[in-house]
């Protein structure tokens, strides 16, 4: 299943940089901007980097690792750190099974990436993992309006957006941010839809023991 993520994600990132503008430009870029105002600590991981559209946005003097499972994606990623002189580690991984050791980050940073991961669970799961205590988890995401019309209407579509481009309109990202073991705030910034989300990773004892309806 993977592997056909991968390379679908591998054929987009031939085209991604001029398809994705409205989401590298205008209001997303002052998002994306206000998103790197919440970085605590040193160590900063971004999962699912992409072409690199946070990459000139970073403040300076951190220490930045970048992974995404698309090496396509990494590619272009690779381009424009060069461009922005920015040292940047990128390896190829998958969110869903990071390699790096338990407690390896302060920060965690994930935009437009959790509508399409497999197993975003899984994923979140990961992040746990790999961010320090009290880490922190800093996502932009679009997600499943709490409205109901709206929402109904996403769940109606999410089969063939999924089927088809494997994009997942009708991800409920902040509850399954707390069962992953957050405490979490969230910022609507496009109605419900579009929201940042700030997670403080919680010790693993308080998580919720049982998903709640998904
Ligand atoms: C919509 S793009 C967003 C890219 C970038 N974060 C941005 O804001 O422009 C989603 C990215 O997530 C990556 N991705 C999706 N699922 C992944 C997974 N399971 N592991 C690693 N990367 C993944 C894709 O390859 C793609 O680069």
């Amino acid at each position: 299943m993977t592997n056909l993520h991968q390379k679908r994600w591998n054929l987009v990132s031939r085209l991604y940089s001029r398809l994705d503008q409205g989401m590298q430009t205008g209001q997303f870029e002052i998002w994306r901007k206000q998103l790197m105002t919440y970085i605590k600590g040193t160590h900063v991981l971004e999962v699912g980097v992409g072409t690199g559209a946070n990459l000139s946005f970073y403040p300076q003097g951190l220490s930045l690792t970048g992974i995404d499972f698309s090496m396509g994606m990494l590619q272009k990623a690779a381009l424009t750190a060069k461009e922005q002189r920015l040292e940047i580690d990128l390896q190829q991984m998958d969110i869903q099974d990071l390699k790096f050791p338990d407690a390896s980050f302060d920060t965690v940073i994930s935009t437009c990436v959790f509508c399409s991961v497999a197993d975003p669970s899984l994923g979140l799961d990961e992040i746990h993992r790999v961010l320090r205590p009290n880490g922190r988890l800093i996502m932009l995401e679009h997600v499943r309006s709490d409205r109901w019309s709206i929402g109904l209407i996403m769940d109606v579509l999410n089969p063939i957006l999924a089927w088809g481009l494997g994009e997942h309109i009708n991800r409920k990202t902040g509850k399954l941010l707390q069962v992953a073991g957050f405490s979490v705030t969230e910022e609507h910034l496009w109605y419900d839809i579009v929201r940042l989300f700030t997670a403080k990773k919680l010790p693993l004892f308080s998580r919720k023991k049982q998903d709640p309806l998904l």
